[in-house]
């Protein structure tokens, strides 16, 4: 066993919550990492005074731990070859569109996979050096899934949790993978598997069973030396309380009418919010609403739409031409249908902070939220944080895990183009009392699941004690 470290709350994901960058003076400097799993864990280990142990972004090999913001910090180092092989390629080439719906073709490479081994292995040490002993470790997201069974071997005092922040497929995607049985194995080094949902859990425990030839019960796994793995549902969310207190300062508010200003002052503004990704459904959303304008629904002195979209996996092909494919569609539709001063659609592709995005929320009378699959949807939860007033209406994916619970939005099939106009319009033409109607209900969800309620339970199980299941099990079958 390796010798313990002092942290009782360990959490590796990735990414740490802040990027290595170069300020414009060429000095290097840290900013906030993009994406829904870094604004749900800031607030988690600030309450519970953990260790963050993640990639800076970059490949700078010398950097030391460090505090950011009240934050314990450890970074990790990257190589050039690792980035390549193992962020963009195994994690975002293969594993992400295999566990969304294969909405984009996964692709399988036996030197990626190597290289996810290799960077999950060095993950796995660096948590077992720094954990106390009997701490609590929490391993996040699909590309550190090898790193329960490997800590565990290393630490076996520990109480390892994992949680997947994206959806996990049925078993009919999931066993494309060459390394299916390995993957498998290595959440189950875990005494806790967190999924978004259901049946993402159900899918999980069905092929344990089926790949890995363990005795299932239920959402239990009982493997063969006596422990016992729960799989189960913790839908995420966010500091909800703190974005309504942003939302209502005097600031955000200013801000608010300043972009509304800056859009011409239409009725209504539609906005979009997302990284730059394929899953999203950006493009078809666009689509939706440009033919609103082209049948004569809209005109764009009454409705603009806003589209954030925040730059993500640039070096990746797929992203690449996802950006060009938007690039092209909002030059024609502006181009085909903007005025003078009126353009159709504001595409902005940038990122920003809390505060403006708070701003931007308060501006927005309809959030339009159309991925073709997402495991939760961080935004469709700070849209609804912000709208303190229980107004503006949420056009939301069924496909979004958010939809099991927003269940008050306008949900859309984001294949259906049709359908989505419809919503559109509808979400549009609303009147004042159904919205606030609907708003109030998602807001009290929104508010009552917050993201320390999301901590809290799944921390909650972990640290309840599971002693050996006492069963005689057959050992695991190969696959
Ligand atoms: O959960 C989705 C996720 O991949 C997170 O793991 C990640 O922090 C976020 O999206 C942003 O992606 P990336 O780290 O690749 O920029």
């Amino acid at each position: 066993m390796a010798s313990p470290g002092s942290a009782d709350l360990v959490i590796v994901a990735n990414r740490l919550p802040v990027d290595r960058v170069e300020e414009p003076d060429g000095a290097p400097g840290w900013r906030r990492s993009p994406g829904g799993l870094v604004s749900a864990l800031e607030p988690v280990l600030r309450a519970n005074d953990g260790v963050w142990i993640g990639w800076p972004g970059g490949t700078e090999q010398d950097l030391e731990p460090f505090q950011d913001d009240g934050m314990s910090l450890v970074p990790m180092t990257m190589t050039a070859a690792e980035i390549e092989e193992f962020y963009e390629g195994f994690s975002n080439a293969t594993l992400w569109p295999l566990y969304h719906d294969v909405v984009a073709k996964p692709e399988f490479h036996r030197e990626w996979w190597d290289a996810y081994v290799t960077v999950n292995r060095r993950f796995a040490d660096k948590a077992a050096e720094v954990a106390a002993e009997n701490a609590t470790v929490w391993v996040h997201d699909y590309q550190l899934q090898l790193v329960p069974a490997m800590l565990r071997e290393l630490r076996p005092d520990l109480r390892i949790g994992f949680y997947l922040h994206i959806p996990f497929p049925p078993a009919e995607l999931f066993q494309q993978l060459p390394w299916r049985r390995q993957l498998l194995e290595g959440l189950l080094g875990a005494d806790l598997v967190g999924f978004q949902l259901n049946g993402a859990a159900q899918n999980f425990i069905r092929l344990v069973r089926q790949r890995v030839g363990h005795k299932t019960h239920r959402d239990l796994v009982y493997l063969p030396d006596g422990r016992t793995v729960r799989a189960a549902a913790f839908p995420i969310s966010i500091d909800a309380a703190s974005y309504e207190t942003l939302a209502r300062s005097e600031e955000v508010g200013q801000r608010a009418k300043e972009i509304r200003e800056a859009v011409g002052n239409p009725r209504k503004i539609f906005l979009g919010v997302d990284r730059l990704d394929y899953t999203k459904g950006i493009y078809a959303r666009l689509r939706a609403f440009g033919e609103l304008i082209a049948d004569g629904e809209f005109d764009v002195s009454d409705a603009v739409f806003v589209q954030v979209a925040t730059p993500s996996r640039e070096q990746v092909e797929q992203y690449r031409i996802l950006r060009d494919d938007i690039d092209r569609l909002v030059g024609r539709i502006n181009g085909d249908l903007g005025r003078i001063g009126q353009p159709a659609i504001h595409y902005l592709h940038s990122s920003y902070p809390r505060e403006e995005m708070a701003a931007f929320f308060r501006a927005a009378d309809i959030m339009v939220v159309t991925p073709l699959r997402d495991g939760m949807n961080l935004i469709a939860k700070e849209y609804v944080a912000c709208r303190y007033e229980d107004d503006g209406a949420l056009v939301l994916s069924e496909f979004a895990g958010a939809a099991d619970e927003l269940r008050q939005a306008w949900l859309i099939n984001p294949y259906d183009i049709n359908g989505m106009k419809l919503a559109l319009r509808e979400a549009y033409a609303a009147d004042e009392r159904e919205v606030t109607k609907r708003m109030k209900a998602m807001r009290k969800t929104v508010l009552q699941h917050d993201v320390s309620a999301w901590a809290e339970s799944f921390l909650g199980e972990l640290a309840s004690v599971r002693p050996s299941h006492g069963k005689t099990v057959r050992p695991a079958k190969r696959s």
